[in-house]
């Protein structure tokens, strides 16, 4: 099913050329189900008239604070809301917004909403690369806003540079992503904390074409690293998957387990550690240099251990609150009870993988909580941000009580 089908979006459209863009941003919303709600500021008119997006979204395009008979529109638009997408997002637009300035409806509905926020900037190099934009932006994601990062190409005038509106594809994914992940975090109890989270599967090469896998896909570990930054915290992911991230979350690709120990361990000491990567705990001993060819006879790939990063980070002590996952089919607990004891972590998130909805790939999670010092906790199934949030406030209260 769409990521988009029945939420209900407000495209808030600001005053720059690439508020021709945003057309095409509203028309695919739509045709992927969502419920699109135009907001225009009066510089955005100047460029695509309010008629074009009344006539592609599911509602007539708002303009202002004052221009029906809601006493409080931006409220109501706020409320309703279940993602703003600010595209194209001007300087102006952005500084207001970083400032908490309502001039104007699209300003005061994002200071009236608790909905995800994305803002896709779009402005001349100069302007996307001067400190105020740039602090603005720093401030946003600090507080849970995902930034889309515009792309370098050809701008207004006819020059070339950073600051084009970023592709459709980039925004729309951004779009789903913030969606799926649920409503802005509003704590920011993680400031000066420095959080080391990985994510993904890990990929063992067999040749150059093929690898050991699993299902992982991520997202768990990428909401955790979100939610890190927005509760303030200094960031650093350690990924095997490329998905959109906040811009202050240190994003460091990797592919083999042998790469994530090594990024993990150059990264230390850290306050708080999070392995959700599925690591693999075994590789091919000696991957073929080239391209394996099919004989029609039996194969054997003889392979070996891999080093366990929770393990040696558990004896070393190096990486403060240590969580681990344990992903599970079967004595699920009783597994997850024996990996918080052998590998000395402060505390083990669970899951069912087995279970619907649950586990690799899906948007959503129930797990268990279970922590060194006797505490069990269950999140009934969430998103994956909500799940987020319930393990670093467990990770806050750990701490607290050191
Ligand atoms: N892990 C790790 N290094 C490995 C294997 C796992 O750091 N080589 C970490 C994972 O990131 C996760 C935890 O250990 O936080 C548990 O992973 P899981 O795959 O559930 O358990 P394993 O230790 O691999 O045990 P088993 O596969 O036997 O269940």
């Amino acid at each position: 099913m769409s990521p988009f089908a029945g939420r209900r979006i407000v495209l808030a459209v600001s005053g720059g050329i690439a508020a021709y863009k945003a057309v095409e941003i509203c028309r695919r919303l739509v045709d992927a189900g969502a419920h699109v709600i135009p907001v225009l500021t009066e510089a955005a008119r100047r460029f695509v008239g309010e008629v074009t997006f009344s006539a592609l979204a599911s509602e007539r395009t708002r303009l202002s604070l004052f221009e029906d008979t809601d006493p409080i529109p931006h409220v109501t638009l706020g409320r309703q809301a279940d993602l703003i997408l600010v595209c194209p997002a001007t300087a102006r637009v952005i500084g207001s917004y970083a400032a908490g300035l309502s001039e104007d409806l699209l300003g005061a509905t994002l200071i009236a909403t608790r909905a995800p926020v994305v803002v896709c900037p779009a402005m001349h190099t100069e302007m996307w690369e001067h400190p105020a934009t740039q602090d603005n932006l720093g401030l946003l994601t600090n507080r849970g806003v995902t930034v889309v990062a515009p792309e370098e190409g050809r701008l207004a005038g006819g020059d070339v540079g950073a600051g084009r509106l970023a592709a459709p594809e980039s925004i729309l994914a951004a779009a789903a992503e913030a969606l799926a992940t649920g409503t802005q975090a509003s704590t920011r109890d993680m400031i000066g904390l420095r959080v080391l989270v990985t994510a993904g599967g890990t990929r063992e090469p067999i040749d150059p074409v093929r690898f050991v896998g699993n299902r992982s896909s991520g997202k768990q570990g990428y909401a955790v690293a979100v939610e890190a930054a927005a509760r303030g915290a200094k960031v650093t992911l350690v990924a095997t998957v490329p998905r959109p991230v906040s811009e202050s979350v240190d994003l460091v690709l990797v592919e083999t387990a042998e790469e994530m120990r090594a990024a993990v361990m150059d990264r230390l000491p850290a306050d708080v550690v999070v392995m959700a990567a599925a690591v693999a705990d075994y590789r091919p001993l000696a991957p073929a240099a080239d391209k394996i060819k099919k004989s029609g006879e039996l194969r054997t790939i003889t392979l070996e251990p891999t080093s366990d990063i929770l393990a040696e980070l558990g004896r070393t002590g190096s990486a403060g609150t240590l969580v681990g996952f344990a992903a599970e089919t079967s004595d699920v607990l009783a597994n997850a009870e024996a990996k918080l004891r052998t590998k000395g972590a402060d505390l083990i998130v669970v899951n069912d993988v087995s279970a619907p909805r649950t586990g690799f790939d899906h948007d959503t999670n129930e797990v268990t909580l279970l922590d060194a010092t006797g505490g069990r906790t269950t999140v009934p199934l969430a998103s994956k941000r909500d799940v987020a949030r319930a393990i670093l406030d467990r990770v806050a209260a750990l701490r607290a009580a050191h």
